[in-house]
């Protein structure tokens, strides 16, 4: 991951900076490790990193107050054992630093109705009876958008499904750069207060599907169990998802493009070669011509050889909850002592009256 390449005019003069958070609302599963925490652990190689679990988003939608308290831990303990490192990265809950949403109601004086009006990811959440959404599920944009420029992130590594609410961000940070240019240059911080933040989306295995249909992305609410590999799973439970995941009748192709209209066949072979950290082409090199059940028994193996360490690692973190809640604390006052100056500069921005 080179920092520089990733860099653009809109995140130009501002430190390059790396924000992300997942939502603690059920268990992690594969498509989280694969697709988003691998690559957070990568970039703390090249990039200062502020990793959040996004705990105010989490109530937007009816929860369970004990599940959510449980789950806050598990996110956390998630993030640990895949390589996290708490004393090189932030890493805390968000409801701990209340300047999150004391920048979320300046900015939501500055969003719009009509961009709101837009979120693809609110009408499908929101489902038909939109009228009976919570105001915070409307709202959960420009919280998101106040997550990520408190710490003035630079980039964001986020899933495609997240890219509507990345240009809400730089929408936002846009029109209040303009709108209180002025007071923005009299305080002499030049012509952006905020910067315009880049999506870091791809990777690896960006994409890891559903085991029961190549079509779907693997998914916490998909309501079939059997569609995913949590990472709280065993061994037998993993082996058995595995040996049970859909497939077409077809040996495996010896060329990438054979995977190209066979979802699951292609699905199976990206999760074998993001674990192993190869190509698919050189997956097939090996497995082409080969029968699932073949195929299958390699991809159990190499699964739990790798899974199993966090797994593991998980169940130790999550024996000792204080612990935890110790890291979260330490991460949340680190966290705070940026995001209270970035509000602090904010509100005399906006022109409030504050203690000197
Ligand atoms: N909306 C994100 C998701 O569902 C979670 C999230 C909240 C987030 N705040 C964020 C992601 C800030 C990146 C940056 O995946």
């Amino acid at each position: 991951m080179q920092g520089s390449k990733l860099m653009t005019n809109g995140a130009a003069g501002f430190q390059s900076r790396v924000f992300s958070g997942m939502q603690p609302t059920h268990t992690l599963h594969l498509g989280n490790y694969l697709g988003a925490l691998t690559r957070w652990v990568e970039m703390q190689a090249t990039h200062e990193c502020i990793y959040c679990v996004v705990d105010m988003h989490a109530i937007t939608i009816q929860h369970d107050p004990a599940d959510l308290t449980r789950s806050i831990r598990e996110v956390t303990a998630a993030y640990l054992a895949a390589g996290v490192d708490p004393k090189r990265s932030i890493l805390f809950n968000q409801s701990q630093v209340a300047e999150h949403a004391e920048l979320t109601w300046v900015f939501n004086c500055v969003a719009r109705l009509g961009w709101l009006n837009r979120m693809t990811q609110f009408k499908e959440k929101a489902g038909k009876d939109r009228e009976n959404a919570s105001i915070g599920l409307y709202d959960y944009p420009v919280l998101m958008a106040a997550d990520i420029l408190v710490y003035k992130a630079t980039h964001v590594p986020v899933g495609e499904d997240q890219k509507q609410h990345l240009e809400l961000t730089r929408d936002i940070a846009q029109k209040f750069n303009n709108d209180y240019s002025a007071a923005i240059a009299a305080r002499g911080f030049g012509e952006q207060f905020f910067p315009l933040t880049e999506p870091v989306i791809g990777g690896p295995a960006a994409r890891v599907m559903s085991l029961r249909d190549g079509g779907k992305k693997m998914s916490k609410s998909d309501p079939s169990d059997y569609s995913r590999i949590n990472l709280t799973d065993d061994a037998d439970a993993i082996a058995q998802k595995i040996r049970r995941a859909k497939t077409d009748p077809e040996a495996l192709p010896s060329e990438e493009k054979g995977l190209d209209a066979r979802p699951e066949a292609d699905n199976l072979v990206g999760i074998f070669a993001a674990l192993k950290g190869a190509t698919k082409q050189q997956v097939l090199d090996e497995f082409g011509g080969a029968q699932f059940s073949t195929f299958k028994s390699a991809l159990v193996d190499l699964s739990i050889a790798k899974l199993s360490p966090i797994t593991a690692e998980m169940r130790r973190l999550l024996a000792d909850p204080a612990e935890i809640d110790r890291i979260l604390c330490d991460g949340a006052d680190r966290a705070r002592a940026i995001a209270s100056a970035t509000v602090r500069d904010v509100k005399d921005i906006v022109g409030f009256v504050q203690k000197r």
